[in-house]
């Protein structure tokens, strides 16, 4: 009777001194990891059963997470093979629209050619489809033309002789799904004060390349020879933007890109977003190898301030870069 009566107590200072030794803060946490394990198991196993992974909110996000390859091209058929042939092994890809400016219509060879790189390289359970919009005339503005059919929100705008990889085209897209009416791309350039001047409007400014925005890390603008964005901005450029600038652009036969960021600009109040990744031009340099390509650039600049009634673009420093592939923080 008594032996049993000590070994109760006896069991009774082991509790308590377990429980001094181990503050209730210890064992709140050791419960709360618990309970959270086992909600997560349960939560698991019912997503599975409950087939939230494959049901059909994913059938209609679908449109949602795929994008169009909007390329534009002028009398290089071999580039944009070159160019098809490579952005089909990409996933995600819903259409290629290519714009097409010329007075001939392209050939079904190279039609022929398009499609058979398209199925050949196709990747899941339907190969994207192919559309030519055809312009007659060659205007630098048939690039932004609303392309009948575009189903996607997303657009991925590029030139026939811009190759950008597949994991660096994945990387861009989730960056513009969560900024979707920014405009995302991989070359930044930057507007600089020339003069300053109390109306907004007769301010003047330089235009920075690619030397500038490196030497100083800011740019405003992200060139749409290679950038996605929303296709709503093809209806405004289009439509809604006052037509003296896209005249300018088809005379002087330069500045589309500019009119867009500033187009985007005006309409988000806030700066596009520059993507860390390397493109590689197929092509030979182009208009920007001229000596004086940044005047002109700088007069367009100063013109559709004016037109703007004011600056639109806003300047930034942030650069997306993909937290895989960087080893500090
Ligand atoms: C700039 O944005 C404003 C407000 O959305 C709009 O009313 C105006 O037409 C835009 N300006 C130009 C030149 O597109």
């Amino acid at each position: 009777m008594k032996g049993q009566r000590d070994q109760h107590r006896l069991l009774l200072q082991r509790w308590r001194i377990f429980f001094s030794g181990h503050s209730s803060y210890h064992i709140k946490l050791l419960v709360l990891v618990a309970i959270l394990l086992s909600t997560a198991l349960l939560a698991r196993r019912a997503s599975s059963l409950m087939g939230w992974r494959h049901g059909t909110a994913e059938c209609q996000d679908r449109m949602r997470q795929r994008y169009t390859v909007l390329i534009n091209t002028w009398k290089r058929n071999d580039l944009l093979k070159k160019s098809v042939a490579h952005y089909s092994t990409c996933k995600g890809i819903d259409a290629f629209r290519v714009v097409w400016s010329e007075p001939e219509m392209p050939s079904s060879e190279l039609h022929l050619a398009l499609l058979d790189s398209i199925a050949k390289n196709r990747r899941g359970s339907r190969a994207p489809e192919l559309h030519f919009d055809i312009n007659r005339e060659d205007n630098l503005n048939n690039r932004f033309k609303p392309s009948k059919g575009l189903t996607t929100d997303a657009v991925f705008s590029v030139d026939d002789d811009v190759l950008v990889s597949c994991g660096t085209m994945a990387f861009a897209f989730n960056v513009w799904l969560s900024a979707r009416d920014t405009m995302v791309g991989f070359v930044p350039r930057m507007h600089w004060v020339q003069s300053k001047s109390q109306i907004p409007a007769q301010t003047t400014y330089k235009y920075g390349g690619w030397w500038t925005v490196w030497w100083t890390g800011s740019y405003s603008m992200v060139l749409s020879k290679v950038a996605f964005f929303h296709k709503k901005y093809l209806e405004l450029y289009t439509h809604q933007m006052p037509r003296i600038i896209r005249n300018y652009v088809a005379n002087e036969r330069n500045c589309e890109d500019i009119a867009m960021s500033f187009l985007v600009a005006n309409a988000t109040g806030g700066p596009p977003i520059w993507v860390k990744g390397r493109i590689v031009e197929i092509g030979s340099s182009g208009i920007s190898s001229l000596t004086d390509h940044n005047h002109k650039r700088s007069r367009c600049l100063n013109y559709f301030t004016t037109l703007f009634g004011g600056m639109p673009l806003v300047a930034t420093s942030v650069k997306a870069v993909n937290s895989k592939r960087e080893w500090s923080w």
